[in-house]
């Protein structure tokens, strides 16, 4: 009797105990139009357009707009990103307004006199910045996609930029982290720092007349008010006093590239996504290409089984990102061999289901870049278009140097190149001669805007994407593992743990309680190395429920995402 009381509890706690899941909210239904934004101002503005009859690609532009306002610390003006566009009719295309080097960079820019990569110098000076893609990708956008007048979508950001925003508390601890790699950056400071030479603080207002001034500019002239004229002539002014070589004319010659997608399937849903200089695409079809050898979802989305599988397959598709990505144009990547499905066999034959592969203790240095300083959105129209649409300065800031009297902060992409093959960028990912840096080429990215849709290839089952570097890629391919393979709805599979593991260094990251004591003492005893650390990534996920005829949204609670939907 004594040993019965004492079993229920006991077996009560190792239930929950493997229950590591907590339960989320409902995703959110609208079955009209949705908008799923790493920020709740800029939300509403998507939310408008489309309410006023504007299309996905309207709302997506304006949202971007509102975004350079109030969450300058990613969406500046001053960056690039990757915009995957899918008409209801199933046409779908993928805008590339990633930042391109400026044409006299050259690797020796960036080593020292013995050929050693100069620490910082990519992501902390002039020679860090790209030349930017934001405004001529959302221009393009809008002429391929878009259907309410241009000047119509950046109104909203010109007033938030007179009214002021209040900053976040995430938007201030952001500041609070960079305030001392920013501060003497040209044009930083009258930005985001008080007169006392303070950063700005939690529900401080950031006003931005010189911002305001510059979306002015972009509504009566379109992009040429960016790539010409007197903001063009301020970018390269204040890049060339940080120690920068950006001429006019590679702002001129800045060019958007409309690229065909990448496509693949898992588990019967077709997927569309982000082809190179973008790797997150590959190595999203790789990693899916690979667990569907396997069922997992016997084992559970945390189980340690599907962990090790997993974490496996990731790094297999982060060794082929490091040998083989570069930009397209500048090289040849080989893109059908690496999704081949005779190549994925050989490679699933490489995993052991019982061991990891063994390539020693995990030596190179930490990461520094951690946590996601990037942003994505997700939106659907009522006719069915949607975006998904990733936007980047690289870190936090960017470089911190803001254009002067135009209020555009610039990136600091150039860290994503390879800079020396023997030297890991900040997010500890190496590379080859693919990625090496070079005038008019565009360094490899992560960013994985993509689209999963359902079995009958009509409307999208997930419209996604993440910041978070590295971890972009894991946090897609984790997403749509857990809704194909677990069951997940949209909301338990953005809030759902994570884990990351990309081949160097030689561990899995995961987040806090990702895993519990059972799981890792399995993973461990595979062989495998792990790490707690900060959150990764913050998905934005839109997608269409065919049962109830609605859209339904999740944002991520890892940052301060919406979802704002009619
Ligand atoms: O394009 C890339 O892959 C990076 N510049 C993205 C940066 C990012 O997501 C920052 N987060 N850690």
């Amino acid at each position: 009797m004594r040993s019965r009381r004492l079993a229920t509890p006991f077996l009560l706690c190792l239930f929950l105990g493997s229950t590591v899941l907590a339960a989320s909210r409902p995703p959110v239904g609208a079955p009209r139009g949705i908008v799923v934004a790493p920020e709740a101002r800029a939300a509403e503005v998507g939310l408008e357009v489309l309410r006023r009859g504007g299309r996905a690609a309207d709302a997506a532009v304006a949202t971007a707009f509102a975004l350079s306002v109030t969450y300058p610390l990613a969406g500046s003006l001053g960056g690039g990103g990757f915009a995957i566009h899918r008409r209801e009719s199933g046409e779908t295309i993928a805008l590339d307004f990633r930042e391109v080097a400026p044409g006299a960079l050259k690797p020796r820019l960036f080593l020292d006199d013995a050929g050693r990569v100069v620490a910082r110098r990519a992501t902390d000076t002039g020679l860090g910045v790209g030349v930017p893609g934001l405004p001529a990708g959302l221009a393009r956008l809008h002429a391929e996609e878009g259907i309410l007048p241009w000047v119509d979508l950046i109104a909203p950001a010109i007033r938030l930029a007179e009214s002021g925003v209040r900053l976040s508390p995430f938007q201030a601890a952001a500041l609070a982290r960079e305030a001392d790699r920013i501060r003497g950056r040209q044009g930083a400071r009258a930005l985001l720092f008080r007169e006392d030479g303070s950063a700005l603080v939690e529900s401080d207002r950031l006003v931005q007349p010189d911002l305001a001034r510059t979306l002015r500019r972009l509504a009566r002239d379109g992009p040429d008010a960016f790539y010409g004229g007197p903001v063009a002539e301020r970018i390269v002014d204040s890049v060339r006093r940080e120690g920068g070589i950006m001429t006019l004319e590679d702002l001129s010659s800045y060019r958007v590239e409309r690229r065909e997608p990448l496509t693949g399937a898992y588990r019967g849903h077709p997927i569309l996504t982000f082809p190179p200089p973008s790797s997150g695409g590959l190595a999203v079809l790789q990693i899916l290409g690979l667990m569907e050898r396997w069922d997992v979802g016997e084992s559970g989305p945390l189980g340690s089984r599907t962990v090790h599988l997993m974490a496996e397959a990731e790094r297999r598709a982060f060794e082929d990102r490091a040998q083989w990505l570069g930009d397209p144009d500048s090289v040849d990547v080989p893109v059908a061999r690496l999704l081949d499905a005779a190549y994925l066999s050989r490679r699933a034959a490489s995993i052991d289901e019982s061991r990891a592969t063994p390539t020693g203790e995990p030596v190179r240095p930490e990461m520094t870049a951690e946590d996601g300083e990037t942003l994505h959105l997700s939106i659907a129209d009522a006719r069915g278009n949607v975006v998904a649409m990733t936007i980047t300065l690289n870190f936090w800031f960017g470089s911190g140097i803001v254009a002067s009297g135009t209020g555009i902060l610039l990136n600091n992409q150039m860290a994503d190149f390879t800079l020396s093959p023997s030297t890991p960028d900040p997010y500890g990912l190496t590379g080859s001669r693919s990625n090496i840096v070079a005038g008019r080429k565009r360094p490899v990215s992560s960013m994985t805007p993509t689209v999963v849709l359902h079995p009958d290839g009509k409307r999208p089952r997930l419209v996604l994407g993440s910041p978070g570097g590295p971890t972009i890629i894991t946090t897609v391919a984790q997403i749509i593992s857990r809704v194909l393979d677990h069951g997940m709805d949209l909301q338990e599979a953005v809030d759902a743990p994570r884990f990351h593991h990309q081949g160097v260094p030689n561990r899995i990251d995961h987040e806090r309680f990702a895993f519990s004591e059972d799981v890792a003492l399995g993973l461990r005893q595979r062989g495998h190395f792990l790490r707690e650390r900060a959150s990764m990534g913050s998905a934005n996920v839109v997608g269409w429920d065919p049962e109830k005829r609605e859209w339904q949204g999740a944002a991520d609670p890892r940052r301060d995402g919406v979802v704002r939907g009619y």
